[in-house]
């Protein structure tokens, strides 16, 4: 059984399958009578409760699991709570401050390890920002996407991985040093994000200083600073969406007037978190059966 560490691993059909069930009506509750693991080692309020009600949808018991419960690598050793954990639930489901935790679980057992979010990469959120894409263009393959901002950082990979998979065209405007790190077929990567939102329909952006990188804030404010999506950039598209994953600072990675504006789309992307856990989660007991 697979488990769904990253977008490539998924690949294309999977992708265009999870989508699928994300928006299908009454999939009933194949979790009926089963518990899903939900281990954090970082904050959360969407992954958690988009997980938390994706789970009760399916029929099941969701598990929440604190970083000091089990102590991933502390207490005991990420392959060994994973064993532990597969005794119980159907699937595990982890956010990690290190992906290799991930790896560690997911090669350590048969039970569906599922990120919800590393330091590489946030599957569960590309998923939910393509089918935002899908409602608000109308289509993936050809939509135009901007990203502007941090582009190494776990939610820009993911976007990308997923954009490449069903044909959306993706640019990214990042300063020196935060460039996608991984070349992605069909992504562009710029220096200028006047440059990036040009005939863009969605603009998105992420945090500066991602969880863990709190010693780097400093340095990471003043690099990213010109990267701002703010009204002025907005206007060299004037009929674009604005995305963010969240939680957003406003007055640095976007100003109020944007994330808060009429063409912002962030509280129906966050509600599409639980949609597309939901049909992750289908798709992996499917998988499974
Ligand atoms: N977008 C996202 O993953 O939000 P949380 O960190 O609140 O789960
Ligand atoms: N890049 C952010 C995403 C939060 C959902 C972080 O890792 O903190």
């Amino acid at each position: 059984m697979r488990p769904l560490l990253t977008v490539a691993d998924l690949g294309g059909e999977a992708l265009a399958e999870i989508l699928a069930l994300s928006e299908a009506p009454g999939l009933g509750t194949p979790l009926a009578g089963k518990g899903v693991a939900l281990v954090f080692q970082k904050p959360s309020a969407r992954t958690r409760n988009s997980m938390e009600m994706a789970v009760v949808q399916l029929g099941g018991h969701p598990v929440y699991i604190q970083k000091e419960e089990v102590g991933l690598g502390t207490r005991e050793t990420a392959e060994d709570v994973a064993r532990t954990l597969a005794c119980y639930h159907q699937l595990i489901a982890a956010r990690v401050m290190d992906h290799r935790d991930l790896l560690a679980m997911a090669a350590a057992t048969d039970t569906p390890v599922l990120n919800m979010l590393s330091d590489l990469s946030h599957p569960l959120q590309a998923l939910a920002d393509l089918l935002t894409v899908r409602q608000l263009t109308g289509r993936i393959a050809g939509a135009k996407l901007a990203y502007v901002g941090d582009g190494d950082n776990n939610v820009c990979r993911s976007l990308a991985e997923a954009a490449s998979l069903l044909g959306a065209e993706l640019v990214i405007a990042s300063p020196e040093g935060y460039e996608l790190s991984d070349r992605v077929d069909g992504v562009r990567q710029v220096r200028d994000p006047a440059e990036a939102v040009e005939g863009a329909e969605i603009v998105y952006t992420d945090v500066w200083v991602s969880m863990g990188q709190d010693a780097e804030a400093e340095t990471r404010l003043r690099a990213l600073a010109p990267y701002q999506v703010n009204e002025a950039l907005m206007a060299r598209c004037s009929d674009a969406h604005f995305l963010h994953c969240l939680p957003a600072r406003r007055g640095e990675e976007v100003t109020a007037d944007v994330i808060d504006g009429p063409n912002s789309a962030v509280w129906r992307q966050a509600e599409n978190r639980m949609h597309t856990a939901r049909g992750a989660m289908l798709w992996l007991t499917a998988a499974a059966a």
